[in-house]
């Protein structure tokens, strides 16, 4: 196994509450990303103490959590890691309340034998049950050497995020608390601050005098699962948008911070925030996909999207006239994370008639946010042969490439390493999740109606209207090259 090299663990060891232990997203990311952290000697001892509402026992959580490894972890779960995982776990149902709870972290640390061990709670529950949560926790006293990790969506709207901040700090202080966005965590959401700061040759033209329009679009295949209790309350908007679409947004329109560290980038997130122009729903998509309405847990009259497309503006002086255009949904054609930037076309007129110059759209930067990352150039070159043809071409770089793709640290994982250090430098502040309640209010207040799409599709007609003159990149007319293919 790679040595891991020193600094990038915690320095203590942690005793992890993880509130929500047997829901989908502990079961499809937590529990195999704690597993592979601890497995591969990221951090110096753990103990885990799941919770949730489920009433069961130490032995019948070891037994869920090894169903959710055997159906999701990534990596191989060998014999030894697993016996020594197991031996980490243990379960407090919610009902046993405080004392319980109390108890269990305790036993924990003597256990771990040294003194200085961190608490980490994770709250992995929807908006309306995070604050008995933390009020539990501060019953049960653990809010010293502790740090805690909300899940998004952090409130529904800007009454209640600012009311969920203030009573956070009731028991928690700012320092202690990590909203975690998790698209943040994905090493291609750091690359676009990597490809933007350290390239002398994309940094110039980062601007509206350069840039014609820019989309973010994340389709999935995927459908509700066991969420539609969540989902329900949630929809596409408040689950995608103001979390993981707008925060990527940040990374790619902030100014340059001046330091890679949490306060700097923080700043210019936020500054990005301001001055994003309040979100008009004569803007804004909402579709639903046809039979959604009869699926387990939902209400046959729902009203809730699963799927929206929005125009933005961010007005400031680098973006002031160029539009983003952000689009999600569940049950679509493809499942991709997609951004692209598509430049401001040259004059065309010195080009003979049938040249094929603009024929394909302007150029394009396009990056993929999967994990092992992939981007592209796309650009005009001419045919070989006599005259001038052009033909749109394209470069590419893919991290399979580079034979460093097993280094790649899943978002969640790379998050909890980050929360257990005390670096928050990945994570959202209230401030910026305030501000882009805000922005959201008039959307929130007179959403459009949802419209229906066939599953399978790219999402409902007006879709395209939104988007018009342009269009939306996806599905793409090139294939990305496959790296593993020659040619
Ligand atoms: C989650 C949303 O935060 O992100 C899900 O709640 C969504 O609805 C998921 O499917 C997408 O994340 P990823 O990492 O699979 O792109």
């Amino acid at each position: 196994m790679a040595k891991i090299p020193p600094g990038v663990g915690p320095r203590f060891p942690q005793v992890v509450v993880l509130v929500g232990a047997t829901g989908d997203l502990a079961r499809r990311k937590l529990l195999p990303g704690l597993f592979h952290l601890c497995s591969a000697g990221f951090i110096p001892g753990c103990r885990i103490i799941g919770v949730s509402l489920d009433e069961m026992d130490a032995e019948g959580f070891r037994k869920s959590a090894r169903g959710a490894l055997d159906e999701f972890s990534s990596r191989k779960v060998l014999p030894a890691d697993w016996d020594a995982f197991a031996a980490t776990l243990d379960y407090v149902p919610l009902s046993a309340g405080a004392p319980a709870l109390k108890e269990a972290v305790e036993r924990a640390e003597q256990s771990l034998g040294v003194p200085e061990c961190r608490r980490l709670h994770y709250l992995s529950v929807p908006p309306s049950a995070a604050l008995s949560v933390v009020r539990t926790l501060g019953e049960a006293g653990l809010v010293e050497r502790s740090r805690i990790i909300m899940e998004k969506p952090f409130g529904t709207d800007l009454a209640s995020a600012v009311s969920l901040n203030r009573q956070l700090h009731e028991v928690f202080e700012e320092e202690q608390i990590f909203r975690i966005d998790h698209f943040l965590g994905k090493e291609p959401a750091q690359n676009i601050l990597a490809f933007r700061f350290a390239n002398g040759l994309f940094e110039p033209i980062w601007n509206r005098n350069f840039i014609d329009h820019v989309q973010i679009d994340v389709p999935e295949t995927l459908g509700l699962g066991k969420r539609a209790g969540f989902y329900e309350q949630t929809g596409a908007y408040r689950d995608m948008v103001v979390t993981h679409l707008f925060q990527i947004l940040a990374f790619m329109a902030m100014e340059p911070p001046t330091a890679l560290e949490p306060a700097p980038i923080s700043e210019e997130k936020n500054k990005v925030f301001r001055s994003m122009l309040p979100v008009s729903p004569a803007d804004v998509v909402r579709g639903q996909y046809s039979g959604y309405r009869s699926e387990e847990g939902v209400d046959p009259d729902s009203d809730t999207e699963t799927f929206v497309a929005l125009k933005c503006h961010i007005d400031n002086w680098r973006w002031a006239g160029v539009p983003f255009y952000l689009r999600t949904g569940k049950r679509m054609e493809q499942g991709q994370r997609i951004i692209s930037i598509a430049f401001r076309e040259p004059p065309k007129s010195m080009f003979p008639a049938n040249s094929g110059v603009a024929a394909q759209g302007p150029d394009h930067l396009t990056f993929d946010l999967a994990d092992a990352s992939k981007m592209s150039l796309s650009f005009y070159g001419k045919r070989p042969g006599p005259g001038m043809r052009l033909d749109k071409l394209s470069l590419q770089f893919a991290m399979h490439d580079t034979g460093l793709v097993g280094e790649v640290l899943e978002a969640y994982e790379r998050l909890i390493l980050d929360a257990m250090r005390g670096d928050r430098t990945l994570f959202t502040t209230a401030e910026g999740i305030e501000r882009l309640w805000q922005v959201s209010t008039p959307l929130l207040e007179a959403p459009p109606p949802v419209r229906l799409y066939a599953p399978g599709s790219w999402g409902p007609k007006p879709v395209h209207q939104l988007i018009a003159p342009h269009a939306w990149r996806l599905p793409f007319e090139r294939a990305w090259r496959d790296p593993n293919k020659s040619g």
